[in-house]
């Protein structure tokens, strides 16, 4: 740990274990956090299932928008690996943003991020048919993902892929199954190694004919 988050760490921090549940969709909110080490999952619950938005490591932040627009937490945030936490207040917050542009330069450029992936998911979520649902998903992770023989590792489990893109974990199965086939795909001890994203595209646009014109 820095120096300096060493003292904020003394002023703010807080330490948490795996499984604590720090707040819920609904509750009143009175402060943010700032994840200093370990893992945060955020999360709604749609038609009594829990499905994850994201999960935020280290230098990552939450919690602000209850403090910012006065409004019940949006959604559950629950630790998931013991973690080390800034805790702060809606004054603190506030003399933090006034007092350094740094700070709110920062905040904006997440917020931007969290639009940005917000958009992603509405974009896929448009799309009717599960395949491309989840072809497009692993187009735009792999953009991101690591480059390795054979193509893209993207660092998911299926389990991980059917939170974000809101399917059954059979349905992404049968979807990776036949990218596995086609020869786009292939699982990996670390996840999926998949194709360019060209690659994926273009099998994308093949599952929008067939939607479009049916199997003929
Ligand atoms: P708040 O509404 O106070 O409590 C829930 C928090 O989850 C929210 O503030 C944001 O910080 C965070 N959050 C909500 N939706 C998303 C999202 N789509 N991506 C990342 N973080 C989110």
């Amino acid at each position: 740990m820095s120096e300096q988050n060493q003292t904020l760490f003394e002023r703010f921090g807080k330490s948490f274990t795996a499984g604590t549940v720090l707040f819920r969709e609904g509750d009143n909110g009175k402060e943010m956090y700032v994840v200093q080490s370990g893992k945060v999952r955020i999360s709604k619950v749609v038609r009594d299932v829990e499905k994850t938005l994201v999960e935020l490591g280290a230098g990552e932040f939450f919690g602000e928008m209850s403090i910012l627009n006065d409004k019940p937490r949006s959604a559950n945030a629950t630790v998931v690996d013991d973690s080390k936490l800034l805790v702060i207040d809606p004054k603190t917050f506030e003399a933090m943003v006034r007092g350094n542009a740094e700070i709110a330069i920062r905040i904006i450029k997440m917020l931007s991020k969290r639009l940005e992936e917000a958009d992603k998911q509405i974009e896929n979520l448009m799309l009717k048919d599960h395949n491309s649902r989840v072809v497009h998903f692993l187009g735009h992770a792999s953009k991101t993902a690591k480059q390795v023989p054979g193509g893209f590792l993207i660092n998911m489990t299926a389990a991980d892929i059917a939170a974000k893109v809101g399917l059954d974990l059979a349905k992404v199965d049968e979807v990776i199954q036949k990218l596995v086939r086609a020869k786009l795909a292939s699982n990996d001890p670390a996840g999926l190694v998949v194709g360019d994203a060209n690659k994926l595209r273009e099998f994308l646009e093949f599952l929008e004919m067939k939607e479009k014109f049916g199997d003929i």
